[in-house]
């Protein structure tokens, strides 16, 4: 590799999960720390970050295609970082396959991106996936500047080793931040202009701590201590692992009023034999059990998931039982996929691998009647009149989009702010939005 000048500009593009866009927004306070200015829309940067995610389909084949793109007609290229998942899977093979690339930075180790930069600019190439635990976390720049709504990565890692899953290797072992980093870094994003925070963790509530007493506590004992955050009125969180929920957790449902109703909770499948083949510690029955005991402290609880289809041996019997647990629940939203084998992962060598047309099959029923479930759930909210933070502005002048504490997305028109948050009656209802009225510039 040349020496190259050092980069004005830099773009940061975060793919994947809200995790990714956390650490996507991280590195991006890093680059500007150095004085390194986001590139204008539509102008190439000086430098890119591709921050990848690994979860699905063909993900490195994606990067090699996103870093020919870059290259400029003359054969150069800006300078090229690849961070997130595919880095730390594929690092070495990124760097003998492209030669575009100067950075391989894996997600625990992100924040030696400015060092390894000065040695890019000096024309050396580097890859750097250690994983030290939360090392990462302390190196940071302090929080400066967010919209109405913030992530907060509080929990990362996984040791549940879903079959089907990179995230085990991907991200390492389960770590949790410190209580203090956390309280502290939730005053500097409220201070940054944040009224909503989500807590993130590839297990959000496998988080452990202890308190300002030195009580151990688990996530439900973080949010009721962030709910005492003054300016900070909604708290989210994903993803969770229905093994982690405990009573803690539950109850926060029905005790805190800024911890906002909506559960994303991953189930995957309906089959127990599946659900056992997958490695998942829970039967169909206990996680609709868990459901249970949320609804009965939170009663209008919007509840989410996770689905994947098409997983290695799975019937068509085993797929009716997907369908019958998604009636038994009544989703408001989903997120649902067909199986894809990652390398290195004991499923994607499972004897009965499933042809595609099944697979597309089954992910086509399935969406139907998510989406069924999810149209239904909206109207049922016609003529609520709810609380709803103003997120953005909306495509038509004087239009401003926001989300009710049941994570849908609302437009309506009124005088309003950026961060507000208004009383509106909700009025019509489409598969993904609503329509509001505004009632009242302050919340009910
Ligand atoms: N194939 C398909 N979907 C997957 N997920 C994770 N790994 C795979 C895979 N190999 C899905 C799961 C998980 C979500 C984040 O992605 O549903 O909950
Ligand atoms: Fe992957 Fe399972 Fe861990 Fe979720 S719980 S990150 S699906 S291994």
């Amino acid at each position: 590799m040349q020496e190259t000048a050092p980069p004005r500009t830099y773009r940061v593009k975060s793919f994947g999960c809200q995790m990714n866009v956390y650490d996507g927004e991280r590195m991006a306070e890093m680059l500007a720390q150095r004085g390194i200015a986001p590139a204008p829309e539509g102008e190439e940067a000086d430098l890119v970050v591709l921050n990848t995610c690994h979860i699905r389909e063909k993900a490195a084949e994606k990067v090699y295609s996103d870093i020919g793109r870059l290259r400029r007609e003359d054969g150069s290229s800006p300078l090229i970082a690849v961070a997130g998942c595919v880095a730390q899977a594929e690092g070495e093979e990124i760097m003998a396959r492209a030669p575009a690339v100067s950075m391989v930075v894996g997600p625990q180790a992100y924040h030696r991106l400015p060092d390894m930069l000065d040695r890019a600019v000096a024309g050396e190439r580097a890859t750097d996936t250690d994983m030290p635990p939360i090392a990462k976390f302390d190196a940071l720049p302090a929080r400066r500047r967010t919209g109405p709504t913030a992530f907060l990565t509080v929990q990362e890692g996984c040791d549940k080793f879903c079959t089907y899953c990179v995230v085990p290797y991907t991200r390492g072992a389960e770590i949790s931040r410190p209580y203090a980093d956390l309280v502290e870094e939730a005053h500097r994003l409220v201070e940054a202009g944040a009224r909503e925070i989500t807590l993130l963790g590839q297990n959000v509530n496998a988080w452990r701590g202890e308190d300002g007493a030195g009580r151990g506590i688990g996530l439900g004992g973080l949010i009721r201590a962030l709910a005492k955050v003054d300016g900070l009125e909604r708290i989210r969180y994903t993803t969770s692992h229905p093994a982690d929920m405990d009573e803690e957790m539950i109850s926060a449902h029905g005790e805190v009023a800024k911890l906002m109703p909506f559960l994303h909770l991953p189930v995957q499948s309906g089959s127990d034999r599946v659900l056992k083949a997958m490695n998942r510690s829970h039967t169909a029955d206990s996680y609709l059990r868990l459901l249970e005991r949320f609804r009965a402290v939170r009663p209008d609880i919007a509840l989410s998931g996770d689905f994947i289809v098409g997983f290695p041996g799975e019937t068509d019997a085993e797929f009716e039982e997907t369908l019958k647990l998604v009636d038994e629940v009544g989703y408001a939203q989903c997120f649902s996929f067909k199986y894809s084998p990652r390398p290195g992962t004991p499923a994607a060598t499972m004897d009965g691998q499933i042809a595609k047309e099944v697979m597309d099959d089954r992910l086509q029923r399935l969406q139907a009647a998510l989406n069924r479930d999810q149209l239904a759930f909206n109207r049922a909210s016609i003529g609520k009149r709810c609380a709803v933070l103003v997120e953005r502005k909306g495509k038509y002048p004087g239009q401003w989009l926001g989300k009710s504490p049941w994570l849908q997305s609302v437009h309506f028109t009124g005088e309003v702010q950026l961060g507000d948050i208004v009383t509106l009656e909700l009025v019509e209802a489409g598969p993904n939005s609503l329509a509001g009225q505004l009632l009242a510039a302050v919340p009910a």
